[in-house]
C-alpha cells in the first residue's frame, strides 16, 4: 500500500464546532465560556495545559496598579477586575478547585522622587476616591517598608488569585463540561478553502479536526500561529523571572510592588516576588543572578525579608504586543477565524471579560466592550 494510503486510513476524522489552540489561561476561559453555553469545543495544546506563562504568573489583578495611562485598556482592566470574583466563584462550584482569590489591595510604593512625581502624575485619571499616601499613611498599612519608601497609592480593589490553580481550576471544569482537549498536539497543516478566507479545520499527525470556527489563543507563541492566514501579529516573548521565598512569620498583608518589582503575599504563607523582562526570543532559561538584582529592591522596599528562605524559581514567556494591549477579534479577510492574544503583562487580570468578549463574538452575540481598539487588523 502506497505511503499516502497508508496514512489515510490512520489518519481519524473529528468534528467540533469551535476549535481553540492554545491551553493558557485565555484559550482554557474562551473554551469555558463557549461550552457553558453549549458550544462543541475541542482544545489543543501543543504542550500541556496551563504550562507556560499562565503558571508563571504572580496573579495580581493589577487593573490600576498596572495601568500607565487612561484609555480603553484600562477601562478593560477594570471591567475585568469587576466580574472577577463572580467569575471565579461560579468557575470553583463548577470545577471543585479552589482558586485562592484573596481580596487585599496593592501598595504601590514610590522609592524614588522621580517615581514619586510620576505616580502622581497618574492620580487624576484614577478617580474611586484614589490618593496619595505619606509613608506614614502607608507605614499603617504595612508597618515593616523601607526607610527609602518616600509614599504611595493604596489600591484597594487590585486583589489578587493563584495563577496555576486559576489554571488547574479551568482544566478541571473543560473537563466537567465535556470539552475535548488534546495536549501535546502538533499542527502538522491548516485545512483552508481554495478562497483562503475559510478555515475548515486542521491535521495533527493522526487526525483530522474539522471546525465551523477556529480561535488561536497561543500566547506568545500566537505570531508564527498565525502566519499561514497572511498575518503578521506583532507579538513577542518577554520573559519574566520570579521567585519564591517563605518568611518565618508573615510580614505583609497586602502585594507591595514598585517600579521594577512586586512581592506578592500567597496563602500558604510564601511570598511570590518578581518579576525581570528580557526580550530574549523563546528562550525560558533561569538566570541565577536575576534573583539577586530583584533581591536588591525588595530588601529597600522590605528589610525584614532580608532573612526570608528561598524556595525556588520559575519563568515564563509574557505574550507582548507591540502597544501592550491584547488582540481581541476577528482575522482580518477571514470568515471564521478569531484571535484572542497578546496579554502581556495582564492575562491573569483580563481572562474574564476576555472569555465573556470572545465567546459573544463566537455566539454572534453583542460584546458588551467595543472592541475597535483591541482589533486583529489595527497594527498590521
Ligand atoms: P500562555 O499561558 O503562554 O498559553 C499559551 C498556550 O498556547 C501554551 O499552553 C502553549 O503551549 C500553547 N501553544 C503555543 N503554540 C501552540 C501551538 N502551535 N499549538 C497548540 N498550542 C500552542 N498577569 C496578570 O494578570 N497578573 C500577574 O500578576 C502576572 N504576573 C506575571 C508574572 C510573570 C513572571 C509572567 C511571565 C507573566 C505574568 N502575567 C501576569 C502575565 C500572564 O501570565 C499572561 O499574560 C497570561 O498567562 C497569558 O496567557 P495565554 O493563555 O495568552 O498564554
Ligand atoms: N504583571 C506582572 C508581570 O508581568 O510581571
Amino acid at each position: 500500500m502506497p505511503d499516502s494510503v497508508m496514512r489515510e486510513s490512520v489518519l481519524r476524522e473529528s468534528e467540533t464546532h469551535t476549535l481553540v489552540i492554545g491551553g493558557g489561561v485565555i484559550g482554557c476561559a474562551i473554551a469555558y465560556e463557549c461550552a457553558k453555553q453549549g458550544l462543541a469545543v475541542t482544545l489543543l495544546d501543543k504542550g500541556t495545559i496551563g504550562s507556560e506563562a499562565s503558571q508563571a504568573a504572580a496573579g495580581m489583578l493589577g487593573a490600576q496598579v498596572e495601568s500607565h495611562h487612561d484609555g480603553p485598556f484600562y477601562e478593560l482592566c477594570k471591567a475585568s477586575r469587576d466580574l472577577y470574583r463572580t467569575w471565579t466563584d461560579e468557575l470553583e462550584q463548577i470545577s471543585g478547585c479552589s482558586i485562592d482569590y484573596i481580596a487585599n489591595g496593592i501598595v504601590r510604593v514610590a522609592l524614588t522622587e522621580t517615581d514619586e512625581v510620576e505616580l502622581k502624575g497618574r492620580l487624576p485619571w484614577f478617580g474611586d476616591g484614589v490618593k496619595w499616601q505619606t509613608r506614614e499613611q502607608l507605614l499603617t498599612l504595612e508597618p515593616t517598608l523601607g526607610e527609602e519608601v518616600r509614599g504611595g497609592i493604596y489600591f484597594a480593589d487590585d486583589h489578587q488569585v493563584h495563577a496555576p490553580k486559576l489554571s488547574e481550576a479551568l482544566h478541571a471544569a473543560l473537563r466537567t463540561l465535556g470539552v475535548r482537549m488534546i495536549e501535546h498536539a502538533d499542527i502538522e497543516q491548516w485545512l483552508l478553502d481554495e478562497q483562503q478566507s475559510h478555515v475548515r479545520g486542521v491535521q495533527l499527525a493522526d487526525e483530522t479536526i474539522m471546525s465551523t470556527q477556529t480561535v488561536i489563543a497561543a500566547g506568545a507563541w500566537s505570531q508564527s500561529l498565525l502566519e499561514p492566514f497572511d498575518l503578521h501579529l506583532p507579538i513577542q516573548p518577554v520573559k519574566g523571572q520570579c521567585y519564591a521565598v517563605r518568611p518565618q512569620k508573615p510580614v505583609i498583608g497586602h502585594t507591595v510592588f514598585t517600579k521594577g518589582c512586586y512581592v506578592v503575599p500567597k496563602l500558604d504563607g510564601s511570598l511570590v516576588i518578581g518579576a525581570t523582562e528580557e526580550r530574549s526570543g523563546f528562550d525560558k532559561s533561569i538566570n541565577p543572578d536575576a534573583v539577586d538584582t530583584i533581591q536588591q529592591t525588595v530588601i529597600k522596599l522590605l528589610p525584614e525579608l532580608a532573612r526570608a528562605t528561598f524556595e525556588r524559581t520559575w519563568t515564563g514567556l509574557r505574550p507582548a504586543s507591540a502597544d501592550g494591549m491584547p488582540f481581541l477579534g476577528k482575522a482580518p479577510r477571514w470568515d471564521n477565524l478569531f484571535v484572542a492574544a497578546g496579554h502581556y503583562r495582564n492575562g491573569i487580570l483580563l481572562t474574564p471579560i476576555t472569555a465573556k468578549l470572545m465567546s459573544a463574538l463566537l455566539l454572534g452575540q453583542p460584546t458588551t466592550i467595543d472592541l475597535k481598539p483591541f482589533a486583529v487588523d489595527r497594527l498590521l
